[in-house]
Formats: C-alpha cells, sequence, structure tokens
C-alpha cells in the first residue's frame, strides 16, 4: 500500500473502510466510509495529522512504511474520537520520540479515553504556530465539531485546512479528490446531518475563521477532499445558518391503515396549499435519510397509532433521534389514531422537549379517520401553511412589516405586527403581502382604498 501526495511533500496515509455500515452502533454508512490520516514533511520536522480507526491501523503502518521515513516528530490529534485518535498509542509506540500535539481539552480526553501518558502530550492553543522548518502547521479552535475538543490544523503555504470531522462525508472512494460535486454534496449532507446537526450554532458563530483562512483545498478526515472548498463551505453556511426551508417532514408508523390514511391526506391537504410536506414510513426507514430532510425542515409532524397506552416506539425512537439532532424546524404537531385511550400527543411532546419550537394542536382519531378528522388535518395544513409562509417572508420584509396602512374611508390602520386574523391575515404580514379579495375589517372596502401611513 502506497501513500498518496496531495501536495508537496504532504502525502495521505488514510485507510478506506468500504465494507463498515454502522458508525457509533447508530448511524447507517451505505456508503462505507474513510478515515484519513496526512503526513506532513518539513526540512527539520514531520507531523502525522490524525490516525485511523484501531481496525484499520495496519493499513495506516504499511502506507507510513512505503513512505520509508525513519521518524515522526509530530502527531497531531484534531479530534479525540476513537475513529482518529483510536492508532496513536500504537503510532506513539512505533515512533517513540513524537509528541501528541492537541487541544487542552483533547489532552484531557486521550488521557481519559486512550491511557496516553501526559507527558506525551503538548496542548495548543488558537493560533499557535508549530514549526517544521519550510513548512509549519496552525491550529485553530473550532469547538463542537463534533466533540467540544475539536480543533482544525491550518497548513499556510499549501493553504490546506485538515478539518477532520469538520466538512467530512462517509463516502468510501477511490478518488482522493471529490470530482462529483453532486455526489459529494449529497454524502456530505448526510453527515452534517447525522453528525454535525446538533452544533450548527458553533458552527454558524465559527464558519468565518475558515472563510478568512481562504483555503485552496480541504482535507477533511472521512471521506473525499475538497479541491473547490467554497463548494462545502456555501453548503454549511446553508445547512447550518439560513432559516428553514418551506418543508414539513412527517415521519410516521401505520400498523392498521388508520394513521396512514391521515398521514396521506394531511400531506396532500399541504401540497393543496403549496406547503411541501414529505410522509417518511419509519417501519423500515433509512434514519440517515431522515436526518437529512431534517436539516431544511420548517416543520416535524410525528403520525402514530398507539400502542399499549403511548406511541409507537420507532415513532419514539424518531422523536428522541430528532431531538438529539436538533433541527432547525420551528413547528410541530403530532397526528395518530387510537382505539380506547392513552397518552400519545403528550409522551411524544414530552421526548423533544430540547426543540425550540411551537406546538400546533394535534389531530387524533378513534378507529378509522371520519370527516370530522379530515376537516381538522385540512385545519392542520392551513395552521402550517400561515406560519411557514409567514416565517419565510420574515427575513425578506423586515422593513416593509414596520409600515402601516390607513384605510382612507373609515380611518381603520392595518398593522403588519398585528395582521387581521379574524379576516384570515396572520400577524406579521406586511400590506402587499395581503391578497386583493381582503377588504378593510371595518368599513368592508377593497385593500385599493389603503394608504401608507408615513412615519
Ligand atoms: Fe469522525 Fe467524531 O469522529
Amino acid at each position: 500500500m502506497q501513500a498518496r501526495k496531495i501536495a508537496e511533500a504532504v502525502w495521505w496515509v488514510g485507510a478506506i473502510d468500504w465494507d463498515r455500515r454502522l458508525f457509533d452502533s447508530l448511524i447507517p454508512l451505505p456508503e462505507g466510509t474513510s478515515y484519513n490520516s496526512y503526513f506532513v514533511q518539513g526540512t527539520k520536522k514531520s507531523a502525522l495529522i490524525d490516525t485511523v480507526d484501531p481496525t484499520m491501523k495496519r493499513v495506516l503502518f504499511e502506507r507510513l512504511k512505503a513512505l520509508k521515513i525513519s521518524s515522526i516528530d509530530y502527531v497531531i490529534a484534531n479530534h479525540a474520537e476513537q475513529d482518529h485518535s483510536g492508532a496513536i498509542p500504537d503510532v506513539l509506540d512505533a515512533y517513540p520520540m513524537a509528541k501528541l500535539v492537541t487541544s487542552t481539552k483533547g489532552k484531557g480526553m486521550l488521557c481519559d479515553l486512550l491511557g496516553i501518558a501526559e507527558d506525551r502530550i503538548t496542548a495548543v492553543k488558537d493560533g499557535e504556530v508549530l514549526d517544521l522548518g519550510d513548512k509549519s502547521l496552525q491550529f485553530v479552535e473550532f469547538p463542537w465539531v463534533h466533540w467540544p475538543e475539536t480543533m482544525l490544523t491550518w497548513l499556510p503555504n499549501e493553504k490546506i485546512l485538515f478539518s477532520c470531522d469538520l466538512f467530512g462525508s462517509h463516502l468510501a472512494s477511490a478518488e482522493l479528490f471529490g470530482r462529483d460535486e453532486g455526489a459529494l454534496l449529497l454524502a456530505a449532507k448526510r453527515y452534517y446531518a447525522e453528525i454535525m446537526m446538533p452544533f450548527k450554532t458553533s458552527i454558524e458563530k465559527n464558519l468565518n475563521k475558515v472563510v478568512k483562512l481562504d483555503p485552496q483545498v480541504i482535507a477533511p478526515s472521512h471521506g473525499p477532499i475538497y479541491k473547490r472548498p467554497k463548494l462545502i463551505i456555501d453548503a454549511y453556511r446553508d445547512w447550518a445558518a439560513s432559516p428553514p426551508k418551506n418543508l414539513v417532514v412527517v415521519p410516521y408508523i401505520s400498523m392498521h391503515d388508520s394513521t396512514r390514511l391521515l398521514v396521506e391526506h394531511f400531506v396532500e391537504a399541504c401540497a393543496d396549499r403549496g406547503v411541501n410536506a414529505e410522509q417518511f414510513n419509519l417501519a423500515e426507514a433509512d434514519i440517515g435519510r431522515l436526518a437529512m430532510l431534517l436539516v431544511d425542515a420548517a416543520g416535524i409532524v410525528l403520525g402514530s397509532p398507539m400502542v399499549l397506552a403511548g406511541p409507537h416506539p420507532k415513532v419514539a425512537y424518531a422523536a428522541i433521534l430528532a431531538n438529539a439532532l436538533r433541527p432547525k424546524a420551528k413547528f410541530v404537531s403530532i397526528i395518530g389514531s387510537f382505539g380506547w385511550g392513552g397518552r400519545l400527543a403528550e409522551t411524544l411532546q414530552s421526548l423533544i422537549s430540547n426543540l425550540n419550537v411551537e406546538f400546533i394542536s394535534p389531530v387524533l382519531a378513534k378507529g378509522t379517520p371520519r370527516a370530522s378528522d379530515y376537516q381538522a388535518l385540512d385545519a392542520l395544513a392551513d395552521a402550517f401553511k400561515s406560519r411557514i409562509v409567514q416565517s419565510s417572508q420574515q427575513p425578506e420584509t423586515k422593513m416593509e412589516t414596520q409600515e402601516k396602512y390607513m384605510c382612507t374611508i373609515c380611518k381603520y390602520i392595518y398593522d403588519p405586527a398585528k395582521g387581521d386574523p379574524a379576516g384570515g391575515i396572520p400577524p406579521g404580514t406586511p400590506f402587499d403581502k395581503i391578497p386583493d379579495t381582503w377588504v378593510c375589517p371595518v368599513c368592508r372596502v377593497p385593500k385599493s382604498m389603503f394608504k401608507p401611513i408615513q412615519s
């Protein structure tokens, strides 16, 4: 096995795990993964940046052997999780002069998790530089991508950013550099959804550190390397920081068709109203795909039958998962069916307490849905429409929403902050977004009879 050169005196020495199908005994890996490790040779010193999962340490050692290096001066641990750090004890044994370099928090974690002796570890701070001779490495603090200790390593002359988990993808590929940007972005989004989404606040806060570096190459520790870093930086900005999109995700289970009928009606009712709703049967689901939908969704509607006085366990699992992933959804509701009683909605609601969302009244049907249940679902779709349309308009119409209009006949003042709920206009609706069919709630003249009030 050979090392693969990615720049002058910089090699990839990682391992491709074609066959792995599960990560953390939780996350499906339909396309395997890789553990990227990099070796940098300066004129004075050398450094190994991250290692590999312990199951593949043989591959790492074979690639290092192929480079015919006699020593490693520094082993950089950007992250203490074992898929990158697990081979560090063996590397330190094989290269006894090597010093392990990591963040302050990383030092404690590597001692705790791998039993590494404290005196082998040097803790570095944000911005600190390690001199390798004609090259240097600079460390960039970027906590919570994916654990609290994470940092990035920057190779300034070559403008390569070694980002470890950040910007990674679970994608086993023979291509060191990702050429198919569509496939790469899809895998990176799945990875973001499964691993990074809970930490979107830290990503949003620190992403400009990466932008300022202006990297020419981003070399993560999972998946292909980016030769066009803007691709993944822009995607992360969208996923982590953009408002949620017009999408309601409906994860559900049905046992005797009642819940399925409710879900199908709701999804159709949403479509009729211009709301994109996607139903997702949890019976044989790929939870990675569910996580991807949650990246963009403004709404979540959980659909479940009652099982032994509570929600179906698979729906409870999806709720717990969403609670852990902390998507940016703003509105949640519950659809379900029951035979005689139980606590379906209350239990599901209690499982997503981490989410900063508005709960919209659930729709629960006793037995096979009746006309009144379908009407309630129509009202639920209306509720999602008004909220999602309203929230998607808010950022673009911030200035407009402040402008009030007065009826020239009766002097009624339309205040966008209050709207006209009785007339079907939700609070936050700017005047120019009110339908032309709307009339003055006092004197019933048309919208055209209103004039803006100059503040
Ligand atoms: Fe790839 Fe958080 O380890």
